[in-house]
């Protein structure tokens, strides 16, 4: 019985412009938001939904040292309109971790409308809930999917905290321009009550000099303690997302990614969105909701009848909102150092094209003392970029004073990174979020290295049939026939005993994983990991076919009843034909070369084959508009142009990396998936149409129907088809 799961192994192909060597040391991480590195070496990682995680890179350990009551979208909510992207959002560990053991979170509170900071301790290994200090609080909105709320926390060597926080708005109701809607009740569509508001929290990078029971404000903020309709801990005003930010650590210059809205081309009502890599060398206004990119101005719409109002003057911005609290006339628009929209761009044509999410990553200084240096010394001043949507990494060359002076893909393929790092030794960090916009469970801790040319050993580990406590290495090998060490690990929940080394292993009941751990003779490492306890055991449903039929044909009514925990309002009821010959895929799938493309062209970062995610699941796709003639038509139109209405509020931005013929041959595999399924939601009794006949049916086979709902475990039964 082979029971493992290799976490690590070299990727060959994903490194263009560099030799980088790139390996995974953790999975399984559940929507991962951001990570810190610890003097150690070990990685503290926040999850979105509370988890807190210790990560121990060599032996692969990954130790859950505690969870936070936080305000989070959930499963079983998912197309809630409330706090889409509140959660446990932000992690920095206190520059004198190693002493203190202290760390900074910051998080939703689970009750009262409001992103709060806070120190925690730790002890024991765990995190002490107990010792929680609150240091500020981001009040704030959380009602009809308001986004954006940032949330990157980190130190600057000085020994000032950076947090960054989102404009907290709606984007979806102000056609991909500036959300500036002045109406009365339409306030959370309304970033000028806090990106543009001097008086806010909100759309802001904070700038603030930790003390023991609270903070204080550090010289060189955007307005001086005392001006009036100012807060004094605005660092940079006028974000949108300003999402992961990083600090220069010889400068002080900070860095940050900055998300842009959707608008499309130049219209009356503003110029095309853009995101944006910022840089502050000081406190700065960066111009949100007024001014975008290299300060193209957006109007003041009047959204009570759509008419574009003034334009901007980015070097004297103002503020004419109603609800704002702070100064009218604010400082003036800092422009982005690198902008761009989902067209391919003319000003950096390495930022490629499509969805996009700007991140921001750490500054290389090349250093000859230091274990590794990723790039050459040629590169010596190079701020690493990055963006989710495209899941590209690039290098950012800095000149002396700063200033961009080239600017290159550096590596591709990334699966949403979401947070780098870079350690003392040079060593290079990456979070990866995982495949889908929420409820993850393969978000991944990637580390980057310079390529030394040795490639890692490989294992498997395979549990003995009689004994199940006895564990031996198999399938041994190294691509240089180096000779291989094998170490056991066992984590006993906050810590880990290493059993022994050698090609076999017998270990003491009650852990929570075993690891085997081969090292070649230059250090290179493969952890192979064995989970030690099943996850827990989820409610069951049971589903029952009224009158109980011994068989049943194409086009059947079948009556149904599902018992069970579950919000009838959640059920689903699938019936699946099974051909009489042939091999059964196992549910709805898409053939590999067609998941291929989807996953090339980031179509996975909203759409699963049959879960709902931001956009429509396929298979829900492919039954509405199974017998319509015009379907193929409609669906190649709209990923050509995006847009929303159909299945919800939430548009789809335009797909404009594919082509037309990938367009075809996409739509055509998921208009393929309803053939032989049909379904039925949201009821616990009702009606079930099995699918229509395919054109020559085949005699015989079978029918599955299996009925299911987020957090149960489903129920599942055949019919035999006449
Ligand atoms: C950023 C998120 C996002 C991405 C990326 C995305 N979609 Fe969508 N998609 C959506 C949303 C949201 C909808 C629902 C739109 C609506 O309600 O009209 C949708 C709808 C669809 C539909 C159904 C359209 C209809 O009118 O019924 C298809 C088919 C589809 N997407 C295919 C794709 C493919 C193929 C890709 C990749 C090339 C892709 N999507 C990428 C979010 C996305």
């Amino acid at each position: 019985m082979r029971l493992t799961q290799t976490l690590l192994f070299a990727l060959a192909t994903t490194t263009l412009a560099a030799p980088l060597e790139s390996e995974f040391v953790a999975t399984g991480f559940r929507d991962p938001m951001e990570l810190a590195i610890a003097p150690d070496g070990d990685i503290y990682v926040v999850e979105r939904e509370g988890r807190i995680l210790r990560v121990r890179p060599t032996t692969g350990a990954i130790f859950e040292i505690g969870t936070l009551k936080v305000t989070a979208l959930r499963e079983k909510e998912k197309d809630s309109p409330w706090a889409r992207e509140d959660g446990l959002l932000g992690i920095a560990l206190d520059p004198k971790f190693a002493e203190n053991q202290r760390l900074f979170l910051y998080y939703s509170d689970p009750e009262k409308l409001l992103n709060r900071l806070s120190r925690f301790e730790l002890r024991g290994g765990k995190i002490d809930l107990a010792s929680e200090k609150m240091i500020l609080e981001v009040p704030g909105d959380r009602r009809d999917r308001v986004c954006h709320h940032g949330g990157s926390v980190a130190f600057a060597p000085d020994g000032n905290l950076y947090l960054s926080t989102g404009d907290n708005t709606n984007p979806f109701e102000s056609d991909g321009r500036a959300p500036i809607d002045d109406r009365d009740g339409r306030d959370h569509v309304n970033a000028m009550r806090s990106a543009g508001n001097t008086n806010d929290l909100r759309g802001k990078i904070l700038r603030i000099r930790p003390t023991e029971n609270g903070y204080e404000i550090p010289p060189g903020n955007l307005f001086p303690p005392g001006t009036e309709k100012a807060r004094p801990e605005i660092y940079v005003m006028g974000c949108r997302n300003p999402f992961r930010m990083s600090i220069d650590p010889k400068t002080g210059t900070l860095y940050w990614g900055e998300v842009g809205p959707d608008g499309q081309n130049p219209d009356a009502k503003g110029p095309a969105g853009h995101d944006e890599v910022n840089q502050a060398k000081k406190a700065g206004n960066h111009g949100w909701p007024f001014v975008i990119a290299d300060n193209k101005p957006y109007p003041i719409v009047d959204f009570s009848n759509g008419q574009p109002g003034a334009m901007t003057d980015p070097e004297k911005p103002l503020n004419p909102s109603k609800f704002n609290t702070g100064l009218k006339e604010l400082p003036p628009a800092v422009p982005a150092l690198i902008w761009y929209p989902y067209a391919a761009s003319n000003e950096f044509p390495s930022m490629g094209n499509g969805g996009r999410n700007a991140m921001a990553g750490p500054v290389f200084y090349h250093d000859p003392n230091r274990t590794y240096n990723l790039l050459s010394s040629a590169d010596n001043r190079t701020l690493l970029t990055y963006d989710w949507m495209r899941g590209k990494m690039w290098k950012a060359k800095l000149d002396d004073r700063e200033n961009l002076t080239a600017l290159e893909v550096l590596m591709e393929g990334l699966n949403h990174p979401m947070d780098l790092e870079m350690a003392a030794d040079g060593t290079l960090w990456l979070l990866e979020y995982g495949t889908n916009w929420y409820f993850n469970t393969d978000g991944r801790i990637r580390r980057i290295r310079p390529d030394d040319g040795n490639q890692s050993p490989k294992l498997t580990v395979e549990r003995d049939s009689n004994n199940p406590l006895k564990f031996t290495a198999k399938d041994v090998s190294d691509p240089e026939n180096d000779k291989i060490t094998i170490e056991w690990w066992l984590n006993t929940g906050l810590e880990e005993t290493k059993l022994g080394t050698g090609s076999n292993i017998t270990i003491p009941p009650g852990g929570i994983d075993l690891r085997a751990v081969a090292i070649d003779a230059k250090g290179n490492r493969t952890i192979s990991r064995v989970p030690l306890v099943e996850e827990s055991n989820l409610p069951a449903l049971t589903l029952e076919i009224i009158g109980k039929p011994e068989a049943a044909t194409f086009g059947d009514a079948l009556k149904f009843k599902i018992t069970g925990p579950a919000d009838p309002k959640q059920t689903i009821v699938r019936a699946r034909y099974l051909p009489p010959t042939g091999h059964d895929s196992g549910g709805p799938q898409l053939p590999s070369e067609i998941e291929k493309t989807l996953t090339a062209r980031q179509c996975l970062a909203c759409h699963q084959v049959d879960r709902t995610s931001v956009g429509p699941h396929y298979l829900d796709v492919a039954l509405k508009y199974r017998g319509k003639a015009d379907a193929l038509a409609h669906l190649k139109a709209k990923l050509k142009s995006g847009g929303a209405g159909v299945w919800g509020e939430v548009p789809m931005p335009p797909q404009i990396t594919v082509t037309d013929s990938e367009a075809d041959t996409l739509l055509k595999a998921i208009l393929g998936l309803a053939e032989g399924i049909s379904q039925t939601r949201g009821a616990n009794e009702g009606t079930l149409t099995l699918s229509p006949a395919p054109e020559s049916p085949q005699p015989g086979g079978a029918w599955e129907i299996t009925a299911e709902a987020p957090g149960h475990s489903p129920a599942r039964l055949r019919l035999n088809a006449n």
